[in-house]
């Protein structure tokens, strides 16, 4: 057994991996190991060399197996052990972590920018009801600009016939629902999604986010909204935007207008992004309609106020070069991750 105890210590003295720590646990406390069937052999031997066999061979295996327990464990700790475990040459692992959809970065930088100016944000639903979304906005039910806002409507249940609810088509039914429970004056700006019933393509969701301003109070201009809204595309587009009004029409305000800005990738000159006209539509907007002031109680020959409403999507399109608006809805991570 002394025999045993030198030859096994000695070997595992020279143990170096965990391959040869194996092989050295086969051979000297394996069942074929000398020690093994010294252990087998007590039950054959005289009553008188039992006791004292046996105490010493259960002996030399316990301090057998608490050598190799401490050699494995030294192995492992061993600075070698840590080589092996770990290549510090391999490139990190990036934790992902979680970022702002594009379209909330895009609402939070319109926002401040109202914001800094003195404007408040509101927020309202998205299923509507008819009057607030096209008869409070001067849109009665025969009025052919309806046909300008292709409309989901919804159905009570049980009926085939569409109700006076709708999902909203623009964030303006907010004006009205603001101006009813608010004493001029207003300045606010509304973020929303919206809904329209329409064939999607590059440049058309079906659903999607626009912003609502409305301003209101004694004496307001046209030149009041042209300052508002150049300063606003001066903080989000650059110091030197030009900004170009021309005349168009919705029911809600009059004069009613298309605001543009002077591109900012060519300044003007004429680039793919603003298809050579040097010119980017961003919003529609115009001073608001003396009815709409009627129908929620402002006197409109006190009260005067402007209102715009822009596309935040085709904002974020313009900003960062995206050429399909059906990407923000798309949830693919190839593309939210760049941002
Ligand atoms: C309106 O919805 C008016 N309510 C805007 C307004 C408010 C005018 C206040 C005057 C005063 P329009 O339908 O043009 O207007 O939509 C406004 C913007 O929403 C568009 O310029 C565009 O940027 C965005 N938009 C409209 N339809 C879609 C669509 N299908 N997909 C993505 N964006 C859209």
């Amino acid at each position: 057994m002394e025999e045993i105890r030198a030859a096994a210590l000695a070997a595992l003295a020279g143990a170096d991996s965990d391959a040869v720590l194996d092989e050295w646990r086969v051979t000297y406390l394996g069942r074929k190991s000398d020690l093994t069937n010294v252990l087998r052999s007590i039950s054959s031997l005289p009553d008188e060399d039992r006791k004292t066999v046996g105490a010493s061979a259960n002996q030399l295996r316990g301090a057998l197996e608490e050598a190799f327990d401490e050699k494995t464990q030294a192995l492992r700790a061993g600075p070698g052990a840590i080589a092996d475990a770990l290549d510090v040459t391999l490139p990190g692992r990036r934790r992902s972590g979680g970022a702002l959809h594009p379209t909330t970065q895009t609402i939070r930088e319109i926002t401040n920018a109202f914001g800094a100016m003195g404007f408040q944000i509101a927020e309202g639903p998205e299923v509507e009801w008819e009057k607030y979304n096209f008869d409070a906005l001067n849109i009665p039910a025969d009025h052919p600009a309806r046909d300008q806002w292709d409309t989901f409507w919804l159905q009570e249940p049980g009926s085939e016939e569409r109700s006076d609810m709708l999902l909203r088509t623009h964030t303006s039914p907010m004006q009205a629902r603001i101006m009813e429970k608010t004493d001029p004056p207003v300045r606010v700006v509304i973020p929303g999604r919206c809904f329209r019933y329409e064939a999607t393509d590059a440049t058309h969701e079906w659903h999607f986010f626009q912003i609502e301003g409305l301003a209101v109070d004694k004496g307001i201009t046209f030149a009041d909204m042209k300052g508002t809204l150049f300063e606003f595309a001066r903080r989000l587009f650059g110091p030197d935007r030009k900004v170009r009004f021309r005349v168009d029409f919705f029911p809600f305000v009059e004069p009613g207008a298309e605001m543009a800005i002077d591109c900012f990738k060519c300044n003007g000159k004429g680039c793919s992004l603003c298809k050579g006209t040097g010119w980017i539509e961003i919003m529609g907007a115009g001073m608001v309609h003396p009815s709409v002031l009627r129908n929620v109680g402002y006197d409109p020959e006190v009260y005067s106020g402007f209102a715009f409403g822009m596309g935040v999507e085709r904002i974020a399109m313009l900003r960062h070069g995206i050429d399909d608006v059906r990407q923000f809805a798309a949830g693919d991570l190839r593309f939210l991750s760049q941002f």
